[in-house]
């Protein structure tokens, strides 16, 4: 539970998805509920996240300010809140409590791998500013052989007609006629950028996943579609890069 500033009740009770702040003026109004043990005929009125005992119909409500979650994201999960037609990486969220999650920057629907989640506006601004260069880390799979003169030019930095990618890492952990296996560390997040940085040196990637954001790396034992929260360490060195 968050220690925080007052918020008003209709607020709390509402970022917390007990009703709409219609619906809990209503539900006040019938006297369902509590405030510190005290019936309350107000909705406006503030409440200490953390500190107050809210109640809603006898069931304690307790308060959630921000939440981090670290999904891996599987494929044909599309990287948005919400989406007409597809599951969202939201929607593999099954426990989240805040309704205003989103996640932090996108990978295509066929990319897997490492997606935070979280409502901390600040921190996804920090971690997604192109002005910070905060290292995205990537396996890929690509077809064909991946040579020396490849290497260099992704590490120079490539023409990709709209922008030159900015000097990126890359170690090819295996390469042959069929098939080459890459690390990539890029420090932007353009749209599709790590296939098109290939496709400027003739080569297809065929499955990509992210391994790493800044400090956080994905949890291997995360299958994809699995998820958990940050721990308070993870957090905090995020924060602090
Ligand atoms: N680069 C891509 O091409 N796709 C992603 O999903 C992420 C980085």
């Amino acid at each position: 539970m968050d220690k925080q500033q007052k918020l008003r009740l209709d607020k709390y009770l509402a970022d917390m998805q007990i009703g709409t702040r219609s619906q809990i003026k209503d539900m006040v109004r019938k006297g369902r509920v509590m405030v510190d043990g005290v019936v309350v005929k107000s909705s406006d009125i503030k409440v200490l996240p953390g500190v107050d005992d809210i109640v809603v119909d006898g069931q304690q409500v307790g308060y959630v300010g921000k939440e981090y979650y670290m999904l891996n994201k599987p494929q044909g999960v599309v990287s948005a809140t919400e989406d007409s037609s597809c599951k969202t990486v939201l929607d593999c969220i099954t426990d989240k409590q805040r309704k205003d999650l989103f996640p932090v920057g996108r990978l295509d629907k066929d990319t897997e791998g490492l997606l935070l989640i979280t409502n901390d506006g600040e921190l996804a601004h920090e971690l997604l500013s192109p002005k910070k260069h905060v290292e995205k880390c990537y396996y890929a799979r690509i077809n064909g052989s991946i040579n020396s003169a490849m290497v260099d030019e992704l590490e120079k930095g490539v023409d990709l007609g709209d922008f030159v990618s900015l000097p990126a890492k890359v170690e090819v952990l295996s390469s042959s006629d069929a098939e080459s296996e890459v690390r990539i560390v890029i420090v932007e997040g353009k749209f599709h950028q790590v296939k098109r940085m290939f496709e400027s040196v003739g080569r297809t990637v065929i499955f990509l996943k992210r391994l790493s954001m800044g400090s956080l790396l994905l949890d291997e034992s995360l299958l994809p579609g699995e998820y958990r929260k940050l721990t308070e360490a993870e957090i905090m060195t995020l924060k602090n890069r």
